[in-house]
């Protein structure tokens, strides 16, 4: 496939990059077999499709003699001020580093990113792997690079970065001051700049931009590799493109893209998506793990001194308690203020619809009192009032006042 931005090219990427124009890319991207000795294989949602790419070799030698020749091809094929980045987990990501140093030179190694990211199952022995590697060469000392910054967390005193700081006499730093001895601001902050753990999701099943190709990364991550070290139209190349999640994110930045692989039915996959880029947005990175967590925390006060399970990011649960109530669990919601209790017990049905016959309690907030029939509330649906519910209906029957909602 080719069109103005997009080269899709297949075959072994070593004898495709051997064409190549020396000094003719800005950024590779590389996200090779890990040597992890299995076939990876993934059948698409709708089972209509069977992607799959073979990660067996002979010995760790022949693994690393086709690192070496390939990745030799991708410096030869970098611009002065281009980049590589190397994706591996802890299976050989001790050897692709050797490989790396004697390639680009240890000079021009950059950092070693840790891409983390959540699980909740473990299906072997030990602790849970939560993170991959990405290894950043330079070609050389003139590379491109834009420094990306994050948001300061909750406990920045952010009063104190925004007041310029000076050394006095014994080398102290202290908060520069005017001739009216007034602090002098910093300029505008924007942030912090980026550091070397990035906290990205992994695709979950559900994700818009899951396609159903083993292995598949998140555009997301692309997308920030690609910021980092070129500017629009630059050219961006990945000798192992499977689905084509570089050229996607790269088209949605406005960058050329070129991507090789052996397999057809992933080039034919990264075609698609081209025609029609998707990316998952996080809502999860827009806002922040910790606000989720704040929120979660407020709304799950009134579970105060309970054994239970927070659930977050769920649009009907928001918690499970640790004891279970005849073999199956008890799912509960708390009412929202802007909710009915209809509503909310609706809400907790449609999310519990598959958790095999759970127990579902409804915890009902102060000011619905008055509605607590149970009208309209599915059968299911076991209703229970909150302390604060309690208390303020206690006072109310005792002062014969109505008690207005407080914090
Ligand atoms: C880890 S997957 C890449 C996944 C990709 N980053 C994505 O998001 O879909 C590795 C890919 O390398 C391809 N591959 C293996 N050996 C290759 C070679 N010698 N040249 C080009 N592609 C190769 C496989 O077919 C597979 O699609």
């Amino acid at each position: 496939m080719k069109d103005a931005d997009n080269i899709l090219r297949l075959g072994d990427c070593l004898p495709v990059l051997n064409k190549f124009e020396r000094g003719s890319v800005d950024l590779f991207y590389i996200d090779p077999p890990f040597f992890t000795q299995k076939v990876h294989a993934l059948t698409t949602r709708d089972g209509g499709t069977r992607y799959s790419f073979r990660d067996l070799w002979a010995s760790t030698e022949a693994y690393g003699d086709f690192l070496i020749d390939r990745l030799s091809e991708c410096h030869r094929c970098l611009k002065e001020t281009g980049s590589l980045f190397f994706h591996c987990d802890d299976t050989a990501g001790h050897l692709a580093r050797l490989i790396l140093d004697r390639v680009f030179g240890p000079e021009n190694f950059q950092a070693e990113i840790i891409w983390s990211f959540r699980r909740w199952s473990n299906s072997k022995k030990g602790l849970m792997p939560s993170h991959q590697t990405i290894l950043f060469y330079s070609r050389s000392g003139a590379f491109k690079f834009h420094t990306l910054t994050t948001a300061y967390s909750e406990s920045t005193n952010l009063d104190q970065i925004l007041q310029k700081r000076v050394r006095d006499e014994r080398g102290k730093a202290i908060y520069a001051r005017d001739d009216s001895g007034e602090p002098v601001t910093n300029g505008a902050k924007r942030g912090v700049p980026l550091g070397d753990v990035w906290e990205i999701p992994y695709l979950n099943p559900k994700a818009k931009e899951r396609v159903g190709y083993p292995t598949q990364k998140p555009v997301l991550l692309l997308e920030r590799i690609i910021q980092l070290c070129t500017d629009p139209q630059d050219l961006v190349a990945d000798p192992f493109c499977g689905s084509g999640t570089t050229l996607v994110a790269a088209h949605l930045l406005g960058r050329r893209a070129i991507g090789i692989d052996t397999s057809e039915d992933a080039l034919k996959l990264a075609a698609q998506r081209l025609a029609a880029p998707v990316r998952t947005e996080s809502r999860l990175l827009e806002r922040g793990r910790q606000s989720y967590v704040r929120e979660d925390l407020d709304l799950l006060e009134c579970l105060k001194g309970i054994g239970y399970h927070p659930v977050h990011r769920n649009k009907g649960i928001d918690a499970i308690l640790m004891e279970e109530w005849h073999g199956k669990p008890v799912c509960i919601r708390i009412q929202r203020p802007d909710e009915t209790i209809e509503d909310a017990a609706i809400a907790l049905c449609n999310a519990a619809e598959r958790k095999g016959g759970a127990k579902l309690i409804l915890v009902v907030m102060e000011h619905q009192w008055g509605l607590l029939g149970r009208a309209n509330v599915p059968a299911s649906v076991t209703l229970v009032h909150s302390t604060t519910a309690a208390i303020r209906h206690s006072l109310s029957e005792v002062l014969g006042l109505r008690l207005v909602a407080g914090q």
